[in-house]
C-alpha cells in the first residue's frame, strides 16, 4: 500500500467536526486513501466513520490503511450522493472532501493529468459513463467551448474548442499527451508561458464533465443534508471556485430559510505553513454548516 495523497485542512475539520458527544457517527463522503478517516479515528476514540468513495481501486488503499480500527470504520463503493439519499437522519457529522486525490494525477493511469501521456478516461467509476475521450470525441465544438468556459473559466474555449475538432477530424483523441498537445497549439505564446500550463482548465474541466461533479454538487449537498441529524454538522472542502461559490450559494439561501446555520462565518483556507508543506492545499476552501431543521419543516 503506497499512500500519495496529503489531506488538506486536517487541524481545522477535527476542530470544527469532532464530536460533541460520545459513539458519534460519521460519514467520510469522499475518503479516498483515508487520510481524514484516520485523523479522526486517532484523535477521537469511539467515533465510527462509514467512508464512501465512488473508485473501488482507492477505496482498497483506504482499507489497507484503516484495518487496524476495525469495526469503528465501514467502507462503500459508491456515489455519495446515492448513499446519502438512502439515509435520512443518520449522521452526526458529515465530511466532503471534493475533487479527485493525488492518487488520479499520478497513479491511477487514467489521463487525469496532462503531463503523463495515458489513455483519456477520467473516470471515477470505471465501470459506467463516458469516458473522456467519448467526450472529446462526441461533443460539437460550441458545446466543447461552453464546457471549457463553464466548468473552468477557460479564457481560450474558442480557440481550444476549434482545435481539438479540427484535430479529430484526423482521428480519435485516445490519450491526455495528444489533447495536452493540440490545447498547447491552439493558445497564445503568452498563455502557454504562464505559470499554469495552457492545458490545467482543460483537463479540469473534461474531469468535471466526465464525473458529473457541477451536475451532481446539488444533489450531493441536499442529500447530504437530509442524511445529518439535526444539530449534526456538514463540512465541505472545495478546490474550484465555482464549486465553493455553488457550495456557499447553496449554504447561504437555506441558512436564510433557517434551516441551518453557519459554523464558518466565511470559507476556512489552508495557513501558511500548510501551504508551504503541501502546495495543492493553496486552493482549499472549508466550509461547514450546522443542521438545524428536519425535511418535513423545510
Ligand atoms: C480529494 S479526494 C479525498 C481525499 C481524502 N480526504 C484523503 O484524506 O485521502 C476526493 C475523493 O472523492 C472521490 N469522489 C469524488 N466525488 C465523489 C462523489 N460524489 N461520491 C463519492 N466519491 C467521490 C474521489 O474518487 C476521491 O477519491
Amino acid at each position: 500500500m503506497e499512500i500519495v495523497h496529503t489531506p488538506v485542512l486536517v487541524k481545522e475539520t477535527l476542530v470544527f467536526l469532532g464530536p460533541r458527544r460520545d459513539g458519534e457517527l460519521m460519514a467520510d463522503g469522499t475518503i479516498g486513501e483515508g487520510g481524514h478517516s484516520e485523523a479522526f479515528l486517532r484523535n477521537f476514540p469511539g467515533i465510527r466513520i462509514v467512508g464512501i468513495d465512488a473508485d473501488q481501486t482507492i477505496l482498497e488503499t483506504a482499507k489497507k490503511r484503516l484495518a487496524e480500527f476495525g469495526n469503528e470504520i465501514e467502507l462503500h463503493v459508491g456515489w455519495a450522493q446515492v448513499f446519502f439519499a438512502e439515509r435520512r437522519n443518520t449522521f452526526d457529522t458529515i465530511l466532503i472532501d471534493s475533487g479527485i486525490s493525488v492518487f488520479h494525477y499520478t497513479k491511477s493511469g487514467r489521463g487525469f493529468s496532462f503531463s503523463k501521456d495515458e489513455p483519456l478516461d477520467m473516470r471515477l467509476d470505471t465501470g459506467q459513463g463516458k469516458s473522456a475521450a467519448d467526450i472529446v470525441a462526441e461533443l460539437p465544438e460550441r458545446d466543447f467551448a461552453d464546457l471549457l468556459f463553464n466548468n473552468a473559466e477557460e479564457r481560450y474555449s474558442w480557440r481550444i474548442a476549434h482545435a481539438v475538432v479540427e484535430a479529430r477530424t484526423r482521428g480519435r483523441i485516445e490519450s491526455a499527451g495528444a489533447l495536452a498537445n493540440i490545447v498547447e497549439r491552439a493558445v497564445p505564446p503568452a498563455y502557454r508561458r504562464a505559470r499554469l500550463h495552457p492545458a490545467t482548465k482543460t483537463f479540469q474541466a473534461l474531469r468535471m464533465a466526465v464525473n458529473g461533479e457541477l451536475i451532481r454538487l446539488p444533489s450531493l449537498l441536499e442529500n447530504a443534508m437530509n442524511a445529518l441529524k439535526v444539530q449534526g454538522r456538514l463540512g465541505f472542502i472545495s478546490f474550484e471556485s465555482l464549486t465553493d461559490r455553488m457550495v456557499k450559494l447553496f449554504f447561504k439561501e437555506r441558512c436564510t430559510a433557517k434551516k441551518l446555520s453557519l459554523v464558518t462565518k466565511s470559507a476556512v483556507c489552508a495557513s501558511v505553513e500548510e501551504v508551504r508543506r503541501n502546495p495543492p492545499s493553496r486552493s482549499a476552501r472549508l466550509r461547514v454548516i450546522e443542521k438545524k431543521r428536519e425535511k418535513e419543516n423545510i
